[in-house]
């Protein structure tokens, strides 16, 4: 008989949900709920129950070692798995060679003229076979596990071209089959213009519209389609054409919108319901007002600003507006070489001035819900996809931001079990 596992004595269970949100927003963003001195069981890789160690009921069966596994955390917090809902974690080799130019005062934008940026990666992963991409892309995956991550939206966009973009989008997919993480893939044909379509881009887009489209919805590659609507990328018009050749496949917007320049990308996220539009360094009133009462997720990246020495986006004001945040790591080898969502959390709080409370909101159930994801995933709550960490011993849910350069989990639960499994004894 399949036990379950029922981890007691836990200093505090953060994050918990009697009655489940999709989202929460302004104001709310600053509520957190927690169980002191709490127990949690999981039984066939779902969340059961919770409460307090003083209402257990004495013989209830659970806590009977023969009826579930025991995990004592005795001075530890129990979190919900953190939810990275934007990252380009499938590329091939790295860009630190950028690193030095960017210190030697290059922008992003002039990195990306002179050739490097996006299409430095295009070519190394054209180089690169899919095997290979996937050994490098699945060390990645296990590095962002071991930091708390259980839910991860994953983007093409290194190939350029469609048998390229297929081979990402194909190493996503074994992702998905071989990781306990709770994958999502996204289709970003439009996420550089390849050299040889200088000058010519509406027919590159052509191209992602004719070819690259059809073919991916076909194979079921992906659930959603992005664009880079930025300045020096892919215009307005660019963005409409894109999104509604993949709605009409049944792919669902989130886009690239307002990093480099007032684009207009926000707007053309609301007008098709984007699940979320991410980056938002450049966002005004205007933005603003045209995200509130709308569905779709403003997800900013501060990782990818702190990186790019860009000015950070507006949270507060956003948050103060009334409107949800959520947070992702963007980890990608240009613009934000990790995916150590604790170290999110932290710059949100010291560059973006959002409260703990605010960020650890910002990286469960709306980076939850920015992929579409927050009915099973981002919190603690009966019914819930049992995927958790516990921390080492720590004082306050404060203190994960805080110590921003401590890594403080001790344990992951994915689905219901511990990772990385114990190897059998004596196998
Ligand atoms: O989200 N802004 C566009 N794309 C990525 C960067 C990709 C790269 O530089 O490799 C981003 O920051
Ligand atoms: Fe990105």
């Amino acid at each position: 008989m399949l036990r379950g596992l029922l981890i007691k004595n836990i200093r505090c269970l953060v994050q918990t949900e009697d009655v489940p949100k999709l989202k929460v927003c302004g104001k709310e963003m600053s509520e957190l709920r927690t169980v002191e001195n709490a127990w949690l069981y999981i039984r066939d890789g779902l969340i059961k129950d919770f409460g307090e160690m003083s209402r257990i009921r004495s013989g209830e069966t659970k806590f009977n070692s023969s009826e579930a596994e025991i995990i004592d955390a005795t001075g530890r917090f129990v979190f919900p798995s953190f939810c990275d809902s934007h990252t380009h974690i499938v590329y091939a080799g790295s860009r630190e060679i950028e690193y030095s130019d960017k210190i030697r005062g290059l922008s992003y934008a002039e990195i990306a003229r002179r050739g490097g940026g996006i299409i430095n990666s295009a070519k190394k992963l054209h180089e690169t076979s899919e095997n290979e991409l996937f050994a490098q892309s699945l060390t990645r995956i296990n590095e962002i596990i071991g930091f708390g991550t259980g839910a991860v939206e994953i983007k093409s966009g290194y190939g350029l071209n469609l048998e390229d973009e297929l081979k990402m989008l194909r190493v996503i997919r074994r992702i998905k089959g071989s990781s306990p993480l709770e994958v999502k893939a996204t289709f970003l044909g439009a996420h550089a213009l390849p050299p040889e379509y200088k000058g010519r881009k509406e027919r590159f887009v052509d191209l992602i519209i004719n070819e690259m489209i059809p073919v991916i919805a076909s194979e079921d590659l992906a659930e959603f389609i992005d664009v880079f609507c930025d300045d020096g990328f892919f215009s307005i018009e660019d963005t409409e054409r894109i999104l509604m050749a993949g709605m009409k496949y049944g792919l669902t917007p989130k886009l690239h919108a307002n990093e480099l320049g007032f684009s207009g990308g926000i707007q053309v996220g609301v007008k098709y319901n984007a699940l979320s539009v991410d980056h938002l360094e450049c966002t005004g009133d205007d933005e603003i007002e045209s995200l509130l009462g709308t569905e779709t997720m403003p997800t900013l990246l501060p990782g990818s600003a702190f990186f790019l020495g860009l000015p950070d986006p507006p949270a507060r004001k956003m948050i103060n507006a009334g409107l949800p945040v959520a947070l992702a790591s963007d980890y990608n080898p240009g613009s934000s070489p990790s995916g150590n969502m604790k170290l999110i959390m932290s710059l949100g709080c010291i560059k973006l001035r959002m409260l703990p409370e605010e960020v650890i909101n910002a990286v469960t159930i709306n980076s939850a819900c920015a992929m579409g994801l927050s009915g099973s995933h981002g919190s603690i709550a009966r019914g819930k996809v049992a995927n958790v960490f516990i921390t080492k011993e720590i004082p306050s849910y404060e203190f994960m931001p805080y110590a921003f350069g401590s890594n403080l989990i001790e344990t992951v639960i994915l689905k219901g079990k511990i990772y990385p499994p114990t190897p059998l004894k004596g196998g």
